[in-house]
């Protein structure tokens, strides 16, 4: 298949470019480079031995995306583009709205000129907001509690409703839980611009000393040790689900949510620890005051992924924390 992602050299969107090539896919990346950096096209050359066809420009200009969806006569979509940071996008939830919900109108608009009707979504546990009830599984109610999370949920229901006014759409939404670690070769791995607002690249500037210490915020949930619990994935595994949700929908048509976590949860000090041991790395934290918005926990039933992509996840938090680190001190140090 001719394979368009957006936000195609993000974090998430580079390792899928990588299992979806090995798999004899034709990609083309497609971002504003307005939170990844160009160099990651040879990054992906060297991983790859090919080169690697890249458009630059914004999903918001509807115009640009579908002159490249005809002249790559793209079969499907992944739409990675988007902004995911919490705190801007309640410092500006205009610029999150206008961007991630514009953004998906202009995607849908523009595929829909070319008859393209298969796309994958990449939304967030964050559509649940509070967890009711643990695991989460994917009837669980979405209640947002932030414009990012919002912007999320619309675009969900953008789709949904496309897929009741257009049955022939074929439309996964995947739910990511907590994306971390890297590519085994240590060429490509998440980079986030200013001080990383996720806890497993922020451990690994500390590590390289580039930050001071972590900030444990809160140890008196009631978790395992006190700190929050989080569901964290190996970037590769959710590349593979990308992978096997595009071939679910080859022949499925309709709208589906999806959940892709490992159902399994990992406090912050269990976390750190993990990378500590494998790393051979000390990581000074202190313990500060909870955060506003935090849930103690939050981890996914898997089982509806594991049933009908066909997938599930294999590499473990020793794993997540070692390539972490491969890729943290290769590039940074
Ligand atoms: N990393 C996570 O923790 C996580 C969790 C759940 C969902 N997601 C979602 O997955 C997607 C990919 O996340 P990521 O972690 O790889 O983030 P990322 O920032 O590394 O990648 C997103 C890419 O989209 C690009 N982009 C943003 N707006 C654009 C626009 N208007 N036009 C073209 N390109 C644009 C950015 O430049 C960036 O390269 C995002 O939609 C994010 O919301 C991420």
């Amino acid at each position: 298949m001719n394979i368009l992602l957006t936000g195609g050299t993000g974090y998430i969107a580079s390792h899928t470019a990588v299992v979806l090539i090995k798999e004899g896919h034709k990609v083309v990346l497609f971002d504003n480079l307005a939170n990844s950096d160009i160099s990651v096209l040879d990054r992906l050359e060297k991983i790859l031995n090919k080169k690697i066809s890249f458009i630059e420009g914004d999903v918001l200009d509807s115009e640009l995306l579908s002159k490249t969806l005809k002249e790559h006569k793209i079969d499907a979509v992944i739409h990675f583009a988007g902004l995911k940071a919490v705190g801007e996008s309640v410092e500006n939830p205009l610029h999150y709205y206008e961007n991630n919900v514009g953004g998906s109108i202009s995607l849908i608009k523009a595929m829909q000129k070319n008859g393209i009707k298969k796309i994958v979504f990449s939304s967030s546990c964050t559509v649940y907001g509070e967890p009711q009830y643990l695991p989460l599984d994917e009837s669980h109610p979405t209640n947002p509690i932030n414009p990012y999370g919002f912007t999320k949920l619309f675009a969900e229901n953008i789709l949904h409703d496309l897929s009741i006014s257009d049955p022939t759409w074929s439309i996964a939404v995947l739910r990511y839980f907590n994306p971390v670690g890297a590519h085994e070769s240590g060429l490509i791995g998440e980079s986030p611009k200013g001080i990383p607002n996720n806890l497993m690249p922020f451990i690994a500037k500390v590590a390289t000393g580039e930050l001071k210490s972590l900030k444990v915020f809160g140890n008196d949930y009631k978790t395992r040790d006190g700190t929050c619990e989080r569901d964290y994935i190996h970037v590769m595994d959710l590349a593979e689900g990308h992978l096997a949700g595009l071939n679910f929908l080859e022949d499925h048509k309709g709208w589906y949510a999806i959940n892709l976590g490992t159902g399994q949860s990992t406090t912050v000090l269990e976390l750190l620890q993990a990378f500590e041991k494998i790393n051979h790395v000390k990581i000074p934290y202190e313990i500060v005051g909870r955060r506003k918005g935090d849930a103690p926990a939050c981890y996914a039933k898997p089982s509806y992924a594991n049933k009908i992509l066909d997938w599930k996840t294999k590499r473990s938090i020793e794993l997540m924390c070692e390539s972490s680190w491969k890729w943290e001190s290769s590039h940074s140090i």
